[in-house]
């Protein structure tokens, strides 16, 4: 699991353009940052491009650059105009005041009060992805690809939630083909010294704008839909509703509401923000269950132990140690494994470190999640780090959502809805690894993905086997 690249013939004292440099960090990320962080310690000061790029690995650094110090350092524009390109203008693509204005009207769609409302449309979509791909009757099982598998149930939730639609497994594929190859085409663009615009002929644009139309049709028959009946706008409890009543408590600038453009290009983001990052961390979660049986046992005790009559799948979405699971999943395979770079607005110090204006900046979740001086063995899957009553983790040693002003708007909502899925799978099926198999390598497909196909068996338990009334999942 652990990511060495103890390449020797790395360069790391870089030519004048760093040409080797970037091609290594295209080709392995992880295991670039990791052998930066073996070969510099806490920072590494590296030259691309004729740019400075730092990379910090230590939480204190990382903190002050994302929170303490924030209004330091803004998010690489390239990056932002690469996502724009397929996103449109959104609360990702947009930065100060547009920013601002777009966050604070989203905001509270995306509170645990609200997302709580989300809850039932999740549960409708959970029941019928399972239903569709997991045997039914007792006793019966499956080999199963995980990866297909998350994509299935989380790409249904995000478009149930969104616009309570419920996909067709045909609508499913095609959408998320779409998007990841979105995100691959994106992450080229990254590093081509030049971003083009769309009018120009580039390698990949022809496919690009194909599944850009794809996304963009999608999201646009769902809006016209609903605002083509006045009638019906209010009455669905879901995103789209919340998109279209949101209002800006405290507008400085622009439209009190989030305008038709700016609708459909923040569905667009959600959409593609809400369903592989979500899915990658199921899809490790569900390969660290069928190599760790006695977690699943543990866990199937706390789920069918608990209190939930009052509100169940509330009580479900925040039970410690199947919360620790997931936690645990995600520190050691954290579905963003780096956050969007930033760059220094003016020269600040991070603390020994002068960072002059324009530096590019690193931050890389990986190698902090995988850092043993915040996690003892950091390699081995240990529910327990999470538990309430265990030792603290250093403050920004784990962030799988990020930190500060940009901290993922889907917190809440990404992390009930795994916990319901993941209740819901722990509860009525055992998990076993494809025979003779172990998990694959972890490689970054901008959420992070298994190397080769994961598949696990799941067979239905017997519904006798639940020792008491918690089988509202
Ligand atoms: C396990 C699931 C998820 C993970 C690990 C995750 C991770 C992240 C991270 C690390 C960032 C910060 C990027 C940065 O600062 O450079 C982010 C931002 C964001 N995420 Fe998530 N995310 C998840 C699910 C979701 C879901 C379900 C949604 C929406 C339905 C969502 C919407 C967003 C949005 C809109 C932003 C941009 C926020 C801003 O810049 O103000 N995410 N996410």
């Amino acid at each position: 699991m652990t990511i060495d690249s103890s390449n020797n013939t790395v360069p790391i004292r870089t030519a004048p353009l760093g040409l080797p440099l970037l091609s290594f960090i295209q080709k392995d990320p992880l295991g670039a940052a990791s052998h930066f962080q073996r070969h510099f310690g806490d920072v590494a000061r590296l030259n691309i491009l004729f740019r400075r790029i730092y990379y910090f690995f230590s939480p204190d650094a990382v903190r002050q650059i994302l929170v303490d110090q924030h209004s330091d350092f803004t998010r690489e524009t390239r990056l932002l105009k690469i996502f724009e390109s397929f996103q449109g203008k959104n609360v990702l693509t947009t930065e100060g005041v547009d920013w601002e204005r777009q966050r604070r009207i989203l905001t509270p769609g995306f509170s645990p009060k609200r997302v709580v409302g989300y809850l039932g449309l999740m549960r409708d979509a959970i029941d019928a992805s399972v239903g569709e791909l997991l045997p039914a009757e007792p006793g019966r099982s499956a080999l199963v690809d995980v990866d297909f598998l998350t994509t299935r149930i989380t790409m249904d939730v995000i478009l149930r939630t969104l616009f309570s639609h419920a996909t067709t497994q045909a609508e499913a594929s095609s959408v998320s083909t779409a998007i990841r190859a979105l995100t691959r085409q994106s992450m080229r663009e990254v590093y081509w010294a030049f971003i083009p615009p769309n009018w120009l002929p580039y390698p990949g644009r022809t496919a690009k704008l194909k599944h850009i139309k794809t996304i963009s049709d999608l999201i646009a028959n769902h809006i016209k839909a609903r605002t083509s009946k006045p009638r019906d706008i209010g009455t669905q409890n879901d995103v789209l509703d919340m998109l279209l009543a949101a209002r800006d408590d405290a507008p400085t600038t622009g439209s009190a509401s989030l305008t038709s453009q700016e609708i459909h290009d923040n569905c667009i983001l959600l959409f593609a923000a809400g369903f592989d990052t979500a899915s990658s961390a199921l899809t490790w979660w569900i390969g660290l269950m069928a190599t760790h049986p006695d977690v699943v046992e543990k866990l199937r005790k706390e789920i069918e132990g608990a209190n939930l009559r009052n509100s169940p799948m509330e009580g479900i979405a925040h039970l410690p140690y199947l919360n620790a699971t997931i936690k645990e999943a995600m520190r050691l395979y954290s579905p963003s494994t780096a956050l969007f770079t930033r760059v220094a607005l003016r020269d600040v110090m991070i603390g020994d470190t002068a960072v002059s204006k324009g530096t590019l900046v690193a931050v890389p979740i990986w190698s902090l999640h995988h850092d043993e001086r915040s996690f003892a063995e950091p390699d081995t899957f240990r529910p327990n780090r999470f538990m309430p009553d265990a030792s603290t983790i250093p403050r920004s040693a784990y962030m799988p959502f990020g930190a500060g002003p940009h901290f993922c708007l889907g917190q809440h909502f990404a992390s009930m809805e795994m916990a319901l899925i993941a209740a819901h799978l722990a509860q009525n099926f055992d998990f076993a690894l494809e025979e003779g198999k172990v998990l694959p390598e972890p490689f970054v497909d901008l959420a992070l993905k298994p190397k080769s196909t994961m598949r696990v068996r799941f067979t239905r338990r017997d519904a006798r086997k639940k020792t008491n009334a918690n089988t509202i999942l």
